[in-house]
C-alpha cells in the first residue's frame, strides 16, 4: 500500500475508501483514492486497500462537498410568509446537489432578544438536518443590550456571523445601527454580511411605478434599480471602513455595485463579495414571461439586463467576488402562502421576493462555469467550498480534501447531462426558475462525515445526522487585497 500523503491514523480497513477518482485538493489535482475513517478523511494516496465500503470514482472528479452560507430555511419572510422548505427538505435538497454543509439565517425580528430568536431557531433545526448547520445572525434590532451582551456570547458559541439588511421595512436598520453592527462584530471577531440596496430610492420608484399603473412582475427590476443597488453598495463600503471593519456584501447582481467592490478592493479594504446562480443564469427578461409566470422570478436585487451575467463571471474568474451562494429562499408559486400571497395578479411590490437554489447551485456553476470554460476547477472549488469554509470559520474541518478533515465529499461526473425539471429537484417547490435548462455535471455521490446522502440517483441522509457547528472567526485575512 503507498500512502504517499503521510501518515493515517490507522492501517485499515477503512471504513470508507472513494476509489481512483481525480481529486481536487487545495495545492493541485490528483488521481488517487480518499481512505475515510470515523467520519475524517485519514489517508490520501494510491491503492489504499480494503474498506467496508468501497466507492467507485473512476472517470469522476472528488470535490469537497459544497458549503451554502446564504439560503433561508424554516424563516418566516420580510413579507410575513414562511419558507416552503425547512431544515428536514433543504438540507436533502442541498445533499442531492453536492452540498455538505448549510448556514441558513437565524433571524431576529424587531424588539426580540437575539439570544431568544437564535434559540427558537436552534429548535427548529434540532434532529432536522442530514448535513452540519450553522446559522448567520439577522440582526434587525441591534440595541445595546443585543450588542453587548448577546452578541459576545452567541460569537463565543461559535456563531461567528452576522446579517443586516439596508431595506426592506421590517428588518432594515439605520446607517448609524449598521455602524454600531460593523463596529461591534469587527471587535468580535464575527464577519457582518450585508444586503445592500438602498431603501428610499425603492420605495419612490415603486410609487411613481405603481402612480402609473405599471404593476407586472418586470417592473420588480425597474422598481430595484442597478442605482440602488451601487448606491448602497458604495455607502456600506464607506461605513466599513469608518468602522475600520471587514464587510461581506451578499448576492451582488450588477456591473456598477460589483466596481464598487472592485474599486473598494485596489484601495486595500477588506470587502468580500458574493453572487448567486441566478444572477449568472437569469436575466430580467425572465421577469417578463406570460401572465403571472414572471413572478417565479422576483427576487432581491433582481436579475439584471441581458449581458449583466458575463460581467458577474469575469468578477467571478477574476477575484473580486469570493464565493457563490444560493441564496436559497423559496416561495411556492401556485400558493396562497407563497407567490400568490396576493393573488395572481399582485402588483411586483407585493410578490414575495426569492427563488430556490440549494440543489441546483453546484451543478448550475459548474455546468455554466467549468463545463463552459468560464472557470477551472480549482476556482470553482473556491467558490463554492474552500472560501466559504474560510470566510464562515469552517476551515480546515471543512470545505477542503485533506489530511483530518471532515470527509464532506462530492463525487461528481463532469460528463453527465441532465434537463432540469421541478420533478428530480427534492425541495418542496412547484417551480424551478432552471426548468429545461440544460446541465452538465452532476453529483454521483454526496458524503457527510462519510455517511452517503445522495448516492444512486436517492436521497440517503438521516436527519439526526446534522450537527450544529461552532465556528471559528472569519480568516479575512486570506483575502485582503493586495495593492
Ligand atoms: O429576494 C431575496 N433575495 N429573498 C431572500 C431574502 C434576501 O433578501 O436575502
Ligand atoms: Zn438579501
Ligand atoms: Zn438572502
Amino acid at each position: 500500500m503507498n500512502r504517499e500523503a503521510g501518515p493515517t491514523v490507522n492501517d485499515g480497513p477503512f471504513d470508507c475508501v472513494v476509489r481512483g477518482g481525480r481529486v481536487v485538493m487545495e495545492k493541485d489535482i490528483r488521481v488517487c483514492d480518499v481512505a475515510i475513517q470515523d467520519g475524517l478523511i485519514v489517508a490520501l494516496g494510491q491503492d489504499l486497500g480494503e474498506a467496508r465500503q468501497v466507492l467507485d470514482a473512476g472517470g469522476h472528479l472528488v470535490l469537497p462537498g459544497g458549503i451554502d452560507a446564504h439560503c433561508h430555511l424554516a424563516q418566516r419572510s420580510a413579507f410575513g410568509i414562511m419558507t416552503a422548505d425547512d431544515f428536514v427538505s433543504g438540507s436533502v435538497s442541498a445533499a442531492c446537489g453536492g452540498t455538505t454543509t448549510i448556514i441558513p439565517f437565524a433571524p431576529q425580528q424587531k424588539g426580540e432578544s437575539l439570544r431568544d430568536a437564535v434559540a427558537a431557531y436552534a429548535e427548529k433545526a434540532h434532529g432536522k438536518s442530514v448535513l452540519d448547520y450553522g446559522f448567520n445572525l439577522i440582526i434587525s434590532d441591534p440595541t445595546p443590550t443585543v450588542l453587548t451582551e448577546e452578541l459576545p456570547r452567541l460569537v463565543g458559541e461559535g456563531h461567528t456571523a452576522v446579517k443586516v439588511f439596508m431595506t426592506y421595512d421590517s428588518v432594515r436598520i439605520d446607517d448609524g445601527q449598521l455602524l454600531d453592527v460593523l463596529e461591534r462584530a469587527r471587535d468580535l471577531g464575527a464577519l457582518t454580511m450585508v444586503h445592500a440596496e438602498n431603501h428610499d430610492l425603492i420605495q419612490w420608484l415603486t410609487r411613481r411605478l405603481i402612480a402609473r399603473g405599471d404593476t407586472a412582475p418586470r417592473f420588480h427590476a425597474r422598481a430595484h434599480a442597478p442605482e440602488s443597488e451601487r448606491e448602497a453598495v458604495h455607502r456600506v463600503i464607506a461605513l466599513a471602513e469608518a468602522a475600520e471593519a471587514p464587510v461581506y456584501v451578499v448576492h451582488l447582481s450588477d456591473e456598477l455595485a460589483i466596481d464598487e467592490v472592485r474599486r473598494a478592493r485596489a484601495r486595500g479594504v477588506p470587502v468580500l463579495g458574493e453572487t448567486c446562480p441566478q444572477y449568472l443564469v437569469l436575466t430580467e427578461e425572465d421577469l417578463d414571461r406570460p401572465g403571472f409566470e414572471g413572478a417565479k422570478f422576483v427576487f432581491s436585487p433582481p436579475a439584471r439586463p441581458p449581458g449583466t451575467p458575463e460581467k458577474v463571471w469575469e468578477a467571478l474568474a477574476e477575484g473580486v467576488i469570493q464565493t457563490v451562494h444560493s441564496d436559497h429562499a423559496g416561495y411556492r408559486f401556485d400558493d396562497s402562502r407563497g407567490k400568490k400571497l396576493h393573488g395572481d395578479e399582485a402588483p411586483f411590490h407585493r410578490i414575495p421576493n426569492g427563488v430556490p437554489g440549494l440543489e441546483l447551485r453546484l451543478p448550475l456553476l459548474f455546468s455554466e462555469g467549468v463545463t463552459k470554460g468560464r472557470l477551472d476547477l480549482r476556482r470553482f472549488v473556491q467558490l463554492t467550498a474552500e472560501n466559504p469554509a474560510r470566510i464562515f470559520g469552517l476551515h480546515p474541518r471543512k470545505g477542503t480534501i485533506r489530511l483530518g478533515a471532515d470527509a464532506d465529499l462530492a463525487i461528481w461526473d463532469p460528463e453527465e447531462t441532465r434537463r432540469v425539471s421541478i420533478d428530480m429537484l427534492h425541495d418542496r417547490m412547484d417551480y424551478t426558475p432552471y426548468e429545461g435548462m440544460e446541465v452538465t455535471g452532476w453529483p454521483v455521490t454526496t458524503l457527510s462525515r462519510g455517511r452517503l446522502v445522495w448516492h444512486d440517483g436517492q436521497p440517503r441522509g438521516k436527519a439526526r445526522h446534522g450537527e450544529l457547528l461552532r465556528r471559528t472567526s472569519p480568516q479575512i485575512a486570506d483575502f485582503r487585497p493586495k495593492r
